[in-house]
């Protein structure tokens, strides 16, 4: 990990995830979800960084360009840890495939809730603490989510430690931590999902622009909002 010292907002976020989570959090107490975004990089740095042993898990949905698999592979490699596979029941699939996610918003969801959100809700049973790299400047429906949010539907508590990061300080944090960045970023994707689901954003769109881009909703999948 790190050999030089610290300081500054590094520091600043590895001392609030201590705070919040204590110093001897293990993986029975709190989650962290990765889709190897830049954030959820830094989130993971900082976890690691800190010295906690927390559940460190990532959605694989089945649809996952191949550029962020192998981000997985080499982000394991980097930090010398296993990130958990979170797969879909085989059987919830049968029901909502990716045969209707552009029919409609609600199949689309189906897609979303078989996928992600029933894989995940196994994983958080029995923990106090579920950790994300959302940040509010993603989109305007972000802008009011809170640092640390009561999530009954997940029976726990959500921490957002990046919560008001700016795009600039997640990028100094990458670059000078070293983390795997995937590839994809290069080519104007800026959030990066399931591959039927998301493509680059042109300039000038929003960073989330590319994420379901042919529906209106609030380009949510449930896992954080509806
Ligand atoms: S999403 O809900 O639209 O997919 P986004 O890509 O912005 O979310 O990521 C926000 C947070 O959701 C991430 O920091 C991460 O905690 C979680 N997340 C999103 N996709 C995945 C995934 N495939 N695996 C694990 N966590 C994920
Ligand atoms: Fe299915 Fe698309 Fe949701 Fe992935 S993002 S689970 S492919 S609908």
């Amino acid at each position: 990990m790190t050999s030089q010292p610290l300081f500054g907002q590094p520091l600043a976020l590895i001392d609030r995830i201590v705070e919040v989570l204590g110093d001897e959090a293990t993986k029975e107490d709190a989650v962290l979800t990765t889709s190897f975004s830049m954030e959820d990089q830094v989130l993971t740095w900082a976890v690691l960084e800190a010295g906690l042993d927390i559940d460190l898990v990532s959605l694989d949905t089945g649809c996952l360009f191949p550029a962020t698999l192998q981000t997985w592979k080499d982000t394991e490699r980097f930090f010398g840890v296993e990130i958990r596979a979170l797969r879909p029941d085989s059987g919830a699939l049968d029901s909502a495939g990716l045969s209707q996610i552009y029919a409609s918003t609600e199949g689309r969801k189906a897609c979303c809730n078989a996928r992600k959100i029933m894989p995940l809700k196994a994983a958080c049973s029995g923990k106090k603490w579920w950790l994300t790299g959302l940040r509010q400047a993603q989109s305007e429906n972000r802008q009011s989510f809170q640092h640390i949010e009561e999530a009954p539907a997940w029976g726990l508590r959500k921490f957002h430690p990046l919560l008001e990061w700016d795009d600039a300080a997640v990028e100094a944090l990458v670059s000078s931590s070293g983390v795997p960045v995937n590839p994809l970023y290069q080519l104007g994707y800026s959030s990066i999902g399931c591959a039927p689901c998301t493509r680059p954003v042109l300039p000038g769109e929003d960073a989330r622009a590319g994420r379901w881009w042919w529906e209106s909703s609030a380009k949510e999948c449930g896992l954080h909002r509806s």
